[in-house]
């Protein structure tokens, strides 16, 4: 037996992560000494701020340093209802909470704990990479339903409508999203709410990371403030990676119907147990501290959207929907497929632009098939403003060397 047979089937159908693939590609050429400007990651370039240090170095002088909790400490899951009163206007209780390690373990979670085998997860494209593997891992079947531009990259009621089948178990919403920055508003929620409630065995699955990054007059919303009557269906996923710079403390939550969440709780007490318990305490103090920074984050970050959307908009070939909030521009280069690079290679597909771009100009993006949505790229904003301009530069430099087809 080689080593390859261990594998279990159910990973047969997951696939390596193009993402870190790219990345460590635009590492090593760094590495080389090659001017790289890295616009792949989707990882604030701000630091944690400095009170959830002083709050974690505290907690390990007082020996906060034990198990914990499966679902988190009571401090921790206190200060997140009252996070969910505050800013969303939403009742849980601390049993109605869940802590894990980041937002993708409580996803992953919800998924083992919810879904048997020829379950269906719908999963409207493009979305986070990480979400149609999950749900693979936990022996569902992610549906994929595109959602083009033209509709701001959002799920319509029709599509929805069309995919749901008496296996759909769960609906993934993300808003803002990665990888568009796409943001529902309330009366899209309402919308799709309208056609949930005639499937009361479909789940929403709302993860909210990117809650606090919106733009312009955008605010966030919940499905729930949309329609609180979804509530005993519904998974609300967030965390502090995004908007505390907080992403290597690993701590993300969930909230829902009691029985989802002890389900929840009985797959992390049989894996990781807890979160890191020094990082609980920090995301106390992280949730409970001040929040006057949200909006200069916020401003920052619609600049440098407008930055990348602005440039990119007067490129041919190219176009660019301003996003409502997160930190991704994902523009359309669809004039760019079929056209002859100056190395004479055809750019077949959007890897083929993500791949040219990183080697010959030393411009590290996604291609938007890692996000089930070709042909784009995926460009993270969480670069400095200059490193932005450069970037978009480059890519006019390079968009302007090709020459069409023979
Ligand atoms: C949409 C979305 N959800 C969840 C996560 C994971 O967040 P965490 O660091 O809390 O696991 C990410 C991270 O990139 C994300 O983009």
């Amino acid at each position: 037996m080689d080593g390859s047979d261990m594998r279990a089937d159910r990973l047969a159908v997951v696939a390596p992560s193009m993402i870190m693939g790219l990345v460590a590609k635009a590492r090593a050429l760094k590495a080389q000494g090659h001017p790289i400007i890295d616009l792949g990651i989707g990882e604030p370039d701000f630091k944690t701020p400095d009170h959830v240090k002083a709050a974690a170095i505290k907690a390990i002088h007082n020996d906060e340093t034990r198990y914990t909790v499966v679902a988190g400490t009571p401090a921790l899951r206190s200060s997140i209802s009252d996070k969910l009163k505050r800013d969303n206007a939403l009742d849980y209780t601390p049993e109605e909470i869940t802590v894990s390690g980041g937002a993708k373990q409580v996803i992953y979670n919800a998924f083992m704990a919810s879904l048997s085998k020829g379950d269906l997860v719908i999963v409207p494209a493009p979305y986070w990479s990480s979400y149609p593997d999950m749900v693979a891992i936990a022996d569902g079947t992610p549906i994929i339903v595109d959602c083009p531009q033209e509709d701001g990259f959002l799920m319509t009621p029709d599509r929805l409508e069309k995919a749901i089948t008496p296996k759909t178990k769960w609906l993934m919403l993300n808003s803002p999203s990665n990888p568009t920055g796409g943001a529902y508003s309330k009366a899209q929620l309402a919308a799709i709410a309208e056609v949930l409630r005639a499937h009361p065995h479909v789940w929403v699955l709302s993860d909210d990371i990117y809650e606090h990054l919106m733009f312009d007059d955008h605010r966030f919303v919940s499905i729930l403030n949309a329609a609180p009557d979804l509530k005993p269906r519904t998974l609300l996923v967030n965390g502090v990676s995004k908007v505390f710079a907080m992403t290597g403390w690993r701590i993300g939550y969930g909230a829902g119907p009691a029985s989802l969440i002890a389900a929840m709780n009985a797959v992390q007490g049989q894996s990781s147990t807890h979160a890191c318990s020094i990082s609980q305490a920090a995301s106390v103090a992280a949730l409970e501290g001040p929040a006057d920074f949200f909006a200069d984050r916020a401003a920052s970050f619609q600049r440098r959207r407008d930055i990348v959307v602005d440039a990119l908009s007067a490129i041919d070939g190219v176009s660019c929907l301003r996003p409502e909030g997160a930190f991704y521009v994902f523009p359309r280069i669809e004039g760019l497929i079929g056209q002859t690079t100056p190395d004479g290679v055809i750019l077949t597909d959007d890897t083929a632009v993500s791949t040219w771009l990183l080697e010959r100009h030393h411009l590290s993006t996604v291609p938007g098939t890692a996000f089930g949505l070709s042909p784009h790229i995926r460009i993270s904003t969480a670069a400095s403003e200059d490193d932005l301009r450069s970037a978009c530069a480059r890519i006019r430099a390079a968009v302007g060397s090709l020459r069409a087809a023979a």
